[in-house]
């Protein structure tokens, strides 16, 4: 065994022996002070009998539970008739005052490493805006502050950063002046870091002084709100109810009031946003109910009979799919992190560089190595009272995934201009659409500008054109 010198540093040096992992201490006696200090501190963040277990449970994952009946779930429909319009129209103004009233923050991940999208740099700095070519971080930043300005509340940003998207997220934010949000209602946090392991279970080196980490899942964001204590700040600051959503969806419709009504008078612990599976094959979660409980199920999970399982109208059982938009009661995130039993973890095997015995770099042509983390929609099986509101996906979801598929940024931007094309076009503007029903041209129209259609019938001046191109700004 090495030797080192502090009793901690002795502790943890022992462990790695003991999980079997000691290969990463292989280049010990040729590491300079600084280096063998650096391996120490990530060795004293790994929580070594964590990656023990999930070593040993490879190929099977843990989040996996065989032989549950899946039924379907309940979910609160899109208004069509007068009743449904004016349950929302109740809602909205539930939702409205609960925000007046200060009790809402906001929580956005940020912490992922955008491999789809192969960036170097966070995937909130991506130039969403369709002509401004604004981030993604200022887009959400104007929606936050046109909401602060509308509702007099302060609705405290919380941003979920990783080792790998922290620093640069945070200097994103310092260049560009906080995008006029307050830096004190602007807070980021990381979540953990886990190791990943190759097919015996030992732990991947990137370099001679550095184990291979990524992100533990969007799920870790519970530990991280909760180590940061930025969920005691909420409770200091009377925000009762968290708004959750990811970095990549431009469309969100930040603390949709009408949502946080329905969460509220249904006395929910959380509330999902749905949208209707495109195709019944469509690669989603999607709800389900299991023993009178909502959860989402992976569509790995589901045989494609369930998949594409009718009922007697026509309508998929399991047709409604996850926009990991959420609202999470803060009392139900304590109980979560109070009880025992943890979020299961779930396993990716994925391409990961890294060096051999010879410090040799591997740029792996097969998936080589897995990966572990634990996602945020696992909480459901936690909630006593789950409600799923249903929403239109062209008004509320277009991902930034991947460069390619139906995901890619290209997509988000068409979206973003018809989103807004059916806006102006309301207020009597004429906007013209292609054959597949795309706006022709593009147009942006910044939230500080309206919010949203209503806001938008009020500040676009009478005699507005749009020939080809439009951007609507304060
Ligand atoms: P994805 O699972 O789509 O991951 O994250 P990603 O990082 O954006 O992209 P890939 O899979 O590497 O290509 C969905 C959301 O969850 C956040 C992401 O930042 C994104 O907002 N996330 C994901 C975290 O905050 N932490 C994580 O560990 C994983």
């Amino acid at each position: 065994m090495i030797k080192v010198s502090g009793e901690r540093d002795q502790i943890n040096i022992a462990k790695v022996y003991k999980a079997g992992q000691d290969h990463i201490l292989r280049f010990w006696d040729e590491l300079d002070y600084d280096s063998r200090k650096k391996l120490l501190a990530q060795i004293d963040g790994i929580d070594f009998q964590l990656v023990t277990r999930l070593a040993k449970g490879l190929g099977s994952d843990e989040h996996k539970k065989p032989g549950r009946t899946l039924g379907r779930a309940a979910v609160v429909r899109a208004p069509q008739t007068p009743q449904e319009h004016q349950a929302r129209r109740v809602a909205l103004e539930e939702g409205e005052k609960a925000i007046r009233a200060g009790r809402v923050a906001l929580l956005t991940v940020a912490g992922g490493q955008s491999t789809r999208l192969g960036l170097d740099r966070p995937k909130g700095e991506f130039p969403i805006g369709p002509i401004t070519r604004k981030s993604l971080f200022q887009l959400f930043a104007e929606k936050i502050t046109a909401l602060r300005k509308r509702y007099g509340a302060q609705l405290p940003w919380y941003i979920m950063t990783s080792e790998a998207t922290d620093s640069a997220t945070r200097a994103f934010f310092e260049r560009n002046s906080y995008f006029g949000m307050p830096r004190s209602k602007t807070v980021f946090f990381k979540q953990r870091m886990l190791p990943a392991v190759d097919r015996r279970g030992k732990m991947l080196m990137t370099r001679k002084d550095e184990i291979f980490m990524s992100p533990d899942g969007h799920g870790g964001s519970l530990l991280a709100l909760q180590e940061s204590g930025a969920l005691a700040q909420m409770e200091e600051d009377g925000n009762d109810i968290l708004f959750y959503f990811q970095v990549d969806n431009p469309l969100v419709v930040v603390a949709d009031p009408a949502f946080i009504g329905h969460h509220l008078l249904e006395g929910a612990e959380v509330s999902c946003k749905a949208v209707r599976k495109t195709l019944p094959l469509e690669k989603v979660g999607v709800f389900a109910s299991v023993d009178g409980k909502t959860v989402v199920a992976e569509y790995s999970d589901l045989s494609e009979e369930q998949q594409e399982l009718q009922d007697e109208e026509g309508e998929l059982v399991f047709g409604f799919g996850n926009l990991a938009i959420h609202l999470f009661s803060v009392d139900f995130l304590k109980r979560v992190l109070a009880t025992e039993q943890k979020l299961p973890y779930h396993t990716s095997f994925k391409k990961t560089p890294h060096i051999d015995k010879n410090n040799h770099l591997v740029q792996p042509r097969k998936p080589n190595g897995y990966k572990f983390e634990t996602f945020v929609f696992n909480t459901l099986e936690f909630s006593e009272k789950t409600l799923v509101v249903e929403t239109l996906r062209a008004d509320e979801f277009a991902p930034v995934k991947s460069t390619t598929g139906a995901d890619t940024p290209e997509n988000a931007v068409r979206m973003l201009t018809n989103m807004w094309g059916r806006w102006l076009a309301a207020c009597g503007v004429h906007v013209p659409l292609d054959g597949k029903g795309d706006v022709q041209g593009v147009i942006e129209i910044s939230p500080l500008f309206a919010l949203d259609q209503a806001q938008l019938a009020e500040n676009v001046k009478a005699g507005t054109e749009f020939t080809g191109q439009l951007c609507l700004e304060p």
